[in-house]
């Protein structure tokens, strides 16, 4: 399979195409019946992006993939380097893999078990360090700076990553020009560093569909973004505000990009709880077989809540973007729901 890239600052008689090999599939888009059945009174559905099938096992792989193939190909990087909360790692791992170069990932010590034991599995060599995301990136910044700064891989902020993320809705925008599946007049994602904000609302701007808004779903405790857009500035939480169990969501402050972008749409920050998470991950699994970390249980969360901000928009067809995540299994699920508190 190929993927065309247009490289950046090109003039238009000299536009040159790269074509790499795409190391994301083009996931499904369906509807979730047993979703749609919560919204029956309402008149609406819920469709579902299902990136939680990724080879990688969530949606990172879209712009990571790029991103490595890009170094690799263009600026013949032998050795990647990335910080992670589990995903991201997963998908340059990936990426390494396939591409067969090195790959270090660096994660912090909060990292599941499990998480670690997949990369490794990926063939990667896995450094566990510090406590949070960010001591875990200030490692992988200084071996990128002996190893090569060009092979080491942002999770999140970086322009070949979003572009990569746009592949999200260039396929949504595919289905719905080819009317297999509707507009949506809604989407909720999940939001960490801003990265998959970033590319969907790249892809809206893209395809003129910047008319639809966007719910973006965080804990209490990974509300960044939440904040971000209260206060009308980019914040940065205090680390001792930085409270939730679900590490993916859990940076201090999103990109820049992110929230500048944001400005330019109709956002609607949503907070649930952990424990809303991952019951939200139990429940979706029971009814659509798919089993997904709680950071993408926020968004389903959200849908499961029917929250009035959601409601208020009378939408008649709700996408979520099933962001996936590799942090995760049945026993974690239920052992969490043991000492996450009822609110
Ligand atoms: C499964 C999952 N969903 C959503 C996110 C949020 O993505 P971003 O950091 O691009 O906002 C992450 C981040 O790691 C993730 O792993």
């Amino acid at each position: 399979m190929g993927l065309s890239v247009m490289s950046p600052n090109t003039s238009c008689d000299s536009i040159e195409i790269k074509s790499y090999t795409q190391l994301h599939i083009n996931s499904p888009f369906l509807e979730s019946l047993p979703l749609s059945k919560l919204y029956t009174s309402e008149n609406a559905k819920v469709w579902m992006k299902i990136d939680a099938v990724q080879p990688s096992g969530s949606f990172k792989i879209r712009g990571i993939g790029l991103l490595c193939n890009k170094v690799v190909n263009e600026k013949n990087v032998k050795h990647l380097i990335c910080s992670s909360g589990g995903n991201a790692g997963k998908s340059v791992a990936y990426a390494g893999r396939k591409l067969g170069i090195k790959t270090t990932i660096v994660l912090p010590t909060t990292i599941p078990e499990e998480t670690v034991e997949k990369i490794r599995d990926e063939g990667a060599n896995v450094i566990v360090h510090g406590n949070i995301w960010d001591d875990a990136d200030s490692l992988a910044r200084e071996i990128a700076l002996k190893e090569g700064l060009d092979g080491y891989i942002h999770p999140f902020d970086n322009p070949t990553l979003w572009e990569g993320h746009t592949t999200i809705i260039d396929e949504i925008y595919q289905d719905v020009s080819r009317g297999i599946s509707p507009k949506p007049d809604v989407i909720l994602c999940s939001v960490g560093g801003g990265g998959l904000l970033i590319g969907i609302l790249k892809g809206l701007e893209k395809y003129n569909w910047s008319d639809i808004p966007i719910i973006t779903a965080e804990t209490y405790g990974s509300h960044s973004f939440w904040k971000s857009h209260k206060e009308n500035k980019l914040t940065k939480l205090e680390i001792s505000e930085v409270t939730s169990t679900i590490k993916t969501l859990a940076t201090r402050s999103v990109c820049s990009e992110a929230f500048e972008m944001s400005r330019r749409f109709k956002i609607i920050p949503i907070l649930v709880s952990d424990r809303e998470a991952v019951e939200a991950c139990l429940k979706y699994v029971d009814q659509e077989r798919i089993l997904v970390e709680p950071a993408c249980g926020a968004s389903l969360a959200i849908l499961y809540k029917k929250p009035t901000e959601l409601l208020n928009l009378n939408p008649k067809n709700i996408l979520t973007i099933v962001c996936g995540g590799n942090g995760t299994s049945i026993s974690s699920l239920n052992k969490s729901l043991q000492t996450l508190p009822i609110l």
